[in-house]
């Protein structure tokens, strides 16, 4: 069935999509299937990124933009295919056994912080799961030392945060385990304007300054493709197009579908 999509055409190769990733390939998807219960969402999917390189997915409702995020994390069935961090399978890991172990972190934003717990507490939640929790703590101290706003409240429940410090906190919460992956499910939902900005300059720290890989998923197309090196268009469960974030926000067919030019 022909559908306003189909202008965007046939999906890039593999070739393709390394030459935007040449370097120091962090993590890959090859062949991917994968979806929720018996129900296939993505199909023969691949990805590459390059250590401390952001990708922005976008693509209308639907797509599978989130499910890319739940696949590499461990939250959907895959059926076929293979996902690897710097040249290891962990296709079949745990969302735990990636968060500790491999060092992948999934940013919940879905209101996810708890607001009657302090600031603190809500951010100590995000090394639950490390062994040593010396070192959580450590990483805390660091983070209370790099953001003001979380240290001023540091001792005052979370329900006192703006809307943005909420998104600080969410994120921050997932840097206690010092991930070298973070997958970011649309970090502007929800926010006021004068935030969306604060967001991508944190998510831009955390790559330049700290090499974080960043996985992006992001409504606002503009914002999301501008911040990000490479970005996927994605149209039911196969990208249509890849390119770099720049290339991307002059194509026309991308302006037109995605940008509302
Ligand atoms: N937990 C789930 N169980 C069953 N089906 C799901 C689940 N989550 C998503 N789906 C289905 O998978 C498909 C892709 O959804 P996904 O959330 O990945 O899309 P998306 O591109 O992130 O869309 P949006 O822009 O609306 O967030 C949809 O048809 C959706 O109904
Ligand atoms: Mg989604």
């Amino acid at each position: 069935m022909a559908n306003q999509y189909d202008v965007l055409g046939k999906a890039p190769g593999l070739e393709d999509l390394n030459k935007l990733s040449p370097n120091d390939v962090h993590l890959t998807i090859r062949g991917l299937n994968a979806g929720y219960g018996k129900m296939e969402i993505l199909h023969n999917f691949d990805l590459t990124v390059s250590k401390a390189q952001s990708l922005c997915l976008i693509g209308p409702n639907g797509a599978g933009k989130s499910t890319i995020l739940h696949s590499i994390y461990g939250f959907t069935n895959i059926f076929d295919g293979k996902i690897e961090l710097e040249g290891n399978e962990i296709t079949k890991l745990t969302p735990a056994q990636k968060l500790s172990k491999v060092g992948i972190a999934y940013i919940l934003q879905d209101n996810s912080v708890f607001p009657d717990m302090t600031v603190e507490e809500n951010l100590l939640m995000g090394g639950y799961i490390k062994d040593k929790q010396d070192e959580a703590y450590e990483e805390a101290e660091r983070i209370f030392q790099k953001y003001e706003r979380l240290r001023n409240r540091r001792n005052q429940p979370a329900k006192v945060l703006s809307g943005g410090e909420r998104r600080l906190l969410e994120i921050s919460r997932a840097l206690v385990m010092k991930p070298s992956v973070l997958l970011v499910d649309e970090p502007s939902i929800g926010l006021e304007p004068k935030y969306i900005n604060m967001v991508f300059e944190i998510l831009e720290d955390l790559q330049k300054a700290e090499k974080k890989t960043i996985i992006l998923v992001e409504q606002n197309a503009k914002k999301g493709l501008e911040f990000s090196d490479i970005g996927y268009v994605l149209v039911s469960g196969q990208t249509a197009i890849a390119g770099k974030g720049d290339d991307l926000l002059k194509n026309p067919d991308v302006g037109r579908l995605f940008l509302g030019g």
